[in-house]
Formats: C-alpha cells, structure tokens, sequence
C-alpha cells in the first residue's frame, strides 16, 4: 500500500522524507520517489524497486532545500516503472504532488484533459490531478486545489508543492489516512504515524473532506469548500512499534479491524451501475470452459471453496475446490477448456505455484488472485485480480480472506454477467454496503470476548455448518486452533450422526453457523442434537425460526446468503483472537507456522 511524506521546516527535507519512507517500507511498496524544491526548481528523483534504489540515485544530488515530497508506491493503475512511480509533476515542472487512494473517474478526466492539448507521462489515475491542477492554476495553489477536490471522485490523501508559491505545502484528504506532525522546527506530513515519530508526536489529524496550507512556521486548515476550520494538536502515546499497530495490541487485531477499509477498497471501481468491472479478464472468452477448478491452501482454500460455490450455482459448470498439494500430485483433468483459478494472499506459496506451473503445462487457462503485488504466483498465471488487504503480518489470515471472499464473489457475478446468467442484482447492491455491515458487527466485540470465555479451558472445539456455511466453520475452526492451540474440527452439519456426535459430552462447545436460509432448519436441528446430549452451542444465523433452548445466538444482518460468508468471519475471527489472548498465546507469530509457505 503507498506511503506519503511530506517535509516543511528550517533544515534539509531529504532525511525526513528517506526515514519516512523506510517506517512505511513494512506496508508493501513497488515504487519509491521525492521531489525537493531547491533553488526555486522542483527535482524529482523516483524509480521502481526497492527504497535502496531511490537511496542510491538520491546520493547523486546535492539536496538541500527545505521544502519537500515523498512517496512509495504500490502499482493499482499502471504497472510498476520509473514513469508510473510518484511524485508526478506538470509538464512545465511548476507543480509536483503525490497520491495515496484512487481518483475513479480519472479517464474522463484524463480525456478531457487531452482534448484541451495535455499530454501524460504515465498510466497514473494520480497524474491527472497535477494537470488538473496545471489547468486551474490562477495564482491561488490553495483555491487551484479546492477547484480540482470538486473534479475528483474516489479517495485521497494529496500532497502538493510548487514553485509558483515555494513556501508551502498543501495537503487534502478524503478516505486516505493524512497526518501533520509539529516538530520544534518543521511540520511533517505523513500518511501513517510510524514515519512521523521520530521528529514528534504531537500531530493533526485531518479527517475528510479537510484540507491544510503549510508553511514552515504556520499551519491552517480548511473544508474542501475553503471555509477555515480550527484543529486540535493531539500526542500520540506510541512508540514506533505500537504505531505500525495503530494502536491495537497486535497485528492480528489491527488487521480484524481494518476489514471494512479493506473491503471498501477492494469493491472499488469495480461495481459502477450495478454491473461488475474487472478489466483485467477483458481478454478471456468464458463460453470456451467445460470445468472450472479454485485451487489454494490454508484460509485461502476456504475463501476458494466459497468462491466455487457461489460460481457453481451461478454459471451451472462443474465447479471444484482443491487443496493445492492434493491437485499437484493427482494428475488432475484439466486441458484447454479448463479454467483454473489460484487463491494466494502472499502469492509465493510453494504448492499453490506448483499447482499453477502443472495447470499452465496441461494448457489450462489461469487466473490468481492474489493480494501482494509482483508476487510469483500473480507473475506466473495468465491473468491477475488483486485483493486490497493490503500488507497482512499477523500470521492467522482475517483481511486477506475476506477480501479473496469478496473478490470470489465479484468474480462469479462477473462471469454470470459475461456469460448472460441470471444476476442477484440485489446482492451485487448489498455488496456494496458489506463494508458498513462489518463495522456493526465489529461493534459487538465484547459479545464475542464473552464467547471467548467458553472455549478458554477446552482441550477440543466443534465447529458445524451446511453448504456456504461449511466453508465458513472450517475457516473458524482453522482460525481458532491456529491462534489459541485448541484442537478444532469443523463438520458439515448432516454428518454429524454418521460419526462425530459420538464425542459430543456434557460441556463440550458446539460453534455453528447457520446463515443459508434453504437449509438453516437442518443445521438447526442438528444443533438440538448436540443440546440433548450436553453441549453448550454458539449460533450464529439471521432465522428466527425454531431457536428454542439456544442460550448463545447471535444474529447476522440480514443480507443476501451469498455474502453471508464474509460477515460471520468476523466473530469467528474474534472468537479465536480472544481466546488466544486470554491462553497468554502469541497471536501474531503462533507455534510452527510462517506467514507464507514457501517451501513443500
Ligand atoms: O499466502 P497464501 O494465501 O497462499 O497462504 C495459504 C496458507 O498458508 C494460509 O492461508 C495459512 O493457512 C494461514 N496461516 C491461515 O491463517
């Protein structure tokens, strides 16, 4: 995800802006640049890769002016390159910004842009801003920019400098973090807290739709519609590890609470009047599949047997879920007129890229989803769709998956749409709203921290579901013993008499989900069986039918079944992030487990 600085004060802007950018390297870049305004002249030094890069091709400079922007990039329009890397500039190199977010309607802009005799260095949605900028320009940098927030539509964080006014800075906001630090002899500017602490706690919060004018001895702050706005100076308590946390005790519960961020940045762009955008499969002609295989390992494998679902009952094709070092191995049947979808947060998993490699040499064709840019597995396939999480450290997945569910599920209504399916038009609506649903569910955490304390003691948890349910609990139960050691099983809810019930005692926990409206009674029933014979059950469901002696039932906002999946993630996710942190378990980093799997 990109990082933002941005140096205003009475010494050399370079070290803050470098330092920056290093805090921020832990968010995942693929790009990395600055300008300084020095001599009355904006130099822009920016290129691909690594910071180390950038490092090296500033040491050729004599920089000392004390005015300055930097950026990291992660590439979402146009692919990573020098050109494509910020700070973008005007064509007379008089303005220079950078970007954080997305400017959605950037091609009209763009084209309207040419008509009147522009030209663009890059395939940025972010460079329209500066040659909008350039085009409003009439003396006022604060009121140029005021004129182009009420062009832009999408999200940004936006620092802006010039040599037509070389003592400031302006800055505006709007879903894109954006903080102003006061140091003794400078204000600084970042997109995350991290890169500031060195230089000060003390800092602004801009919220949306605020702006700033900063020069090195004062600052000011105004609405996008220029009325000028008092704020408060706040301290942060952080040190820079608690920072790159927000706060949160760990990354894992930092990352359960940025899923409606992620979520909302994942749907974006990709919904525009009810139908579904996803450029980047333009090229494929869908009628030419007779089978479709997900194939993944982990978490990712659970959001991919949701996904093969939702496409299944779509597209009517033979639909199937594999654990990818099961596919690699088992010769599977698959030729030209297979698709084949492969799910990787990190991208790097060892079996899931042998399992793309095999699909590619039996001419299957191949589509990751994947969530860290320039990965191998999205470099190998023929065709990639990214997930917004953005950088997940915790080593339990909870942003990654919901994001791969959320795309999953974009991607099956796009092929219905591609394929002339019928389309629940009302669920791809209700998908739009997902992001607020999570957010009232994560509301209810200290439910889930009671929960928490039911399992605490337990030396096995059950875990039962039916259809898109099942995939649900497996994820639960996955989550639960990968964070807090306890054995956890996950059954679909109908086998339940054919085996399992057997274990079930006075005391055990029962975790069950029941969300899909078609079979919710069965699982429902199934979950009496369990009572009579002494288990304590959590439920979670929308049907208010037949929930008799269920003392633990908590009800999910009702939305189409098909997204239900992404919503009760979440309280499975607390469940165990709770249970973990009451056992005294290393949530973050739990026992004999790496983030990415890289070896067989
Ligand atoms: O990076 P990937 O999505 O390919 O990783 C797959 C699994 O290793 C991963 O989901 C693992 O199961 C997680 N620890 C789950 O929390």
């Amino acid at each position: 995800m990109c990082g933002i600085t941005a140096y205003c004060g009475n010494h050399s802007a370079l070290p803050f802006l470098m330092q920056g950018l290093s805090k921020l390297e832990y968010r995942g870049y693929d790009s990395a640049g600055v300008t300084i305004l020095q001599n009355n002249k904006l130099i822009t030094v920016k290129c691909k890769g690594r910071l180390k890069n950038l490092e090296e091709k500033v040491s050729h400079y004599q920089f000392d002016g004390s005015i300055g922007i930097g950026h990291t990039r992660w590439a979402t329009h146009g692919i990573p390159s020098n050109l494509n890397s910020h700070p973008h500039n005007n064509s007379l190199n008089t303005i220079s910004l950078v970007h954080n977010g997305i400017i959605e309607n950037y091609r009209e802009l763009k084209n309207e842009l040419i008509d009147k005799g522009y030209t663009f260095q890059s395939d940025t949605d972010s460079e329209v801003v500066v040659q909008l900028l350039d085009y409003y320009y009439n003396g006022q940098l604060l009121e140029a920019t005021q004129k182009v927030l009420k062009r832009i539509e999408g999200s940004y964080a936006l620092c802006i400098i010039s040599t037509l006014e070389p003592d400031k800075i302006i800055v505006a906001k709007k879903e894109s973090p954006l903080i102003i630090g006061k140091s003794k002899d400078a204000f600084v500017v970042a997109s995350d807290i991290p890169a500031l602490l060195e230089y000060t706690k003390d800092v602004y919060f801009l919220d949306d739709f605020e702006m700033a004018m900063i020069t090195k001895n004062d600052i000011s702050f105004f609405t996008h519609e220029g009325k000028s706005i008092q704020k408060e100076l706040t301290t942060v308590p952080y040190d820079t590890e608690a920072a790159k946390k927000d706060g949160y005790d760990t990354f894992m519960l930092k990352e359960i609470h940025e899923q409606p961020y992620v979520i909302h940045e994942t749907l974006r762009g990709r919904i525009f009047n009810q139908q579904i955008i996803l450029d980047e499969l333009k090229d494929i002609s869908f009628e030419q599949f007779n089978k479709i295989y997900f194939v993944a390992c982990g978490t990712a494998y659970h959001a991919s047997l949701c996904g093969a679902q939702v496409l299944e009952r779509i597209t009517q094709l033979p639909v199937l879920a594999t654990v990818a070092s099961e596919f690699r191995y088992n010769d599977p049947i698959i030729d030209d007129k297979t698709l084949t979808i492969f799910v990787s947060q990190s991208g790097e998993t060892a079996d899931t890229l042998a399992a793309l490699k095999l699909a590619k040499q039996k001419q299957a064709t191949t589509i990751a989803i994947a969530n860290v840019l320039g990965s191998s597995i999205s470099r190998e396939a023929d065709y990639v769709l990214y997930t917004c999480a953005g950088p997940e450290i915790a080593v339990a997945s909870t942003k990654a998956y919901t994001t791969q569910l959320v795309l999953l599920i974009l991607l099956a209504y796009y092929v219905a749409q591609r394929l002339n399916k019928e389309i629940d038009y009302q669920a791809i609506e209700q998908l739009e709203s997902i992001p607020h649903y999570v957010e009232q569910i994560l509301k209810d955490e200290n439910i889930f921290q009671e929960y928490a304390l039911m399992l605490k003691n337990l030396h096995d948890a059950y875990f039962i579901g039916r259809s898109l349910d099942y995939a649900s609990v497996l994820e639960g139960a996955l989550k639960l013993k990968e964070v807090s050691y306890i054995h956890a099983d996950a059954y679909v809810a109908g086998e339940l008499k054919h085996g399992p019930i057997a274990l079930i005692e006075n005391g055990s926990v029962v975790i069950a989900v029941a969300t899909q409206p078609h079979i919710a009674t069965k699982t429902i029933s199934n979950i009496q069986e369990t009572i009579a014979r002494g288990a304590k059950v959590i439920l979670f469901t929308t049907s208010h039918e037949d929930i008799k002696n269920i003392d633990n039932v908590y009800y999910l906002p009702q939305v189409s079944p098909t997204l239900q999946s992404i919503l009760v993630a979440i309280p499975l996710q607390l469940i165990a992030y709770y249970t973990a942190c009451i056992k005294g378990c290393d949530v973050d980093k739990p026992r004999n487990l790496a983030k990415s799997v890289t070896v067989e």
